[in-house]
């Protein structure tokens, strides 16, 4: 479909704010042995990249890759297509996501984690679309609250295009 793209958050809007969310996560965990840090493929992969490298606390680098049954929106159920590699029992978890709209895939992969035991489990998400909530997800760090708007760059998808813009841009669909 035609589009255009329109910037939502500058790339030094963005790298400000990683550096913020960099910070506190750092004083959270200052008396932690080691965080493992789970990366939601695709989408997380770029805000990880950056904000890991912000890290003073020991991290250890994980991934999941999921999708949904169907409809999301059902609260359908989600399917693991890539496993974590680390045993999380007994260890601090940091869930890093992209963006939270529904709530409905971190509230799933929340629930698998926590069956697993961990001795912490905390989520942070770069954007966070409050409006479009259908479940309740604690978010512990956010780096921007936005409106429901079809966002990409920094990560995100479009038809699975433009995940390496370094800032976030709208997606306006031609009418
Ligand atoms: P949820 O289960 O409805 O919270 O969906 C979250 C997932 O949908 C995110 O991890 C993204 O992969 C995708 N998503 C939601 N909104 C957007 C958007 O505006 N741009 C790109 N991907 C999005
Ligand atoms: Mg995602």
């Amino acid at each position: 479909m035609g589009h255009t793209l329109t910037t939502m958050f500058s790339k030094q809007e963005i790298e400000l704010r990683v550096q913020q969310i960099a910070a506190e996560i750092n004083d959270h965990y200052k008396n932690s042995e080691e965080v493992i840090l789970i990366g939601l493929l695709r989408g997380s992969a770029i805000f990880l990249a950056d904000l890991s490298r912000l890290l003073t606390v020991p991290v250890i680098l994980d991934f999941m890759a999921t999708s949904s049954y169907g409809k999301t929106t059902d609260g359908g159920e989600v399917k693991i297509l890539k496993e974590l590699d680390e045993e999380i029992h007994g260890r601090d978890v940091l869930i890093i996501e992209d963006i939270i709209d529904t709530g409905n895939t971190l509230n799933k992969i929340k629930e698998m984690l926590l069956l697993r035991d961990p001795k912490s489990l905390a989520i942070c998400a770069l954007l966070n679309k409050t409006s479009r909530r259908e479940v309740d997800v604690f978010v512990n760090w956010q780096g921007f609250s936005i409106e429901d708007k079809f966002v990409v760059g920094y990560g995100m998808d479009y038809a699975q295009l433009y995940r390496n813009l370094p800032y976030i841009g709208i997606v306006n669909f031609d009418k």
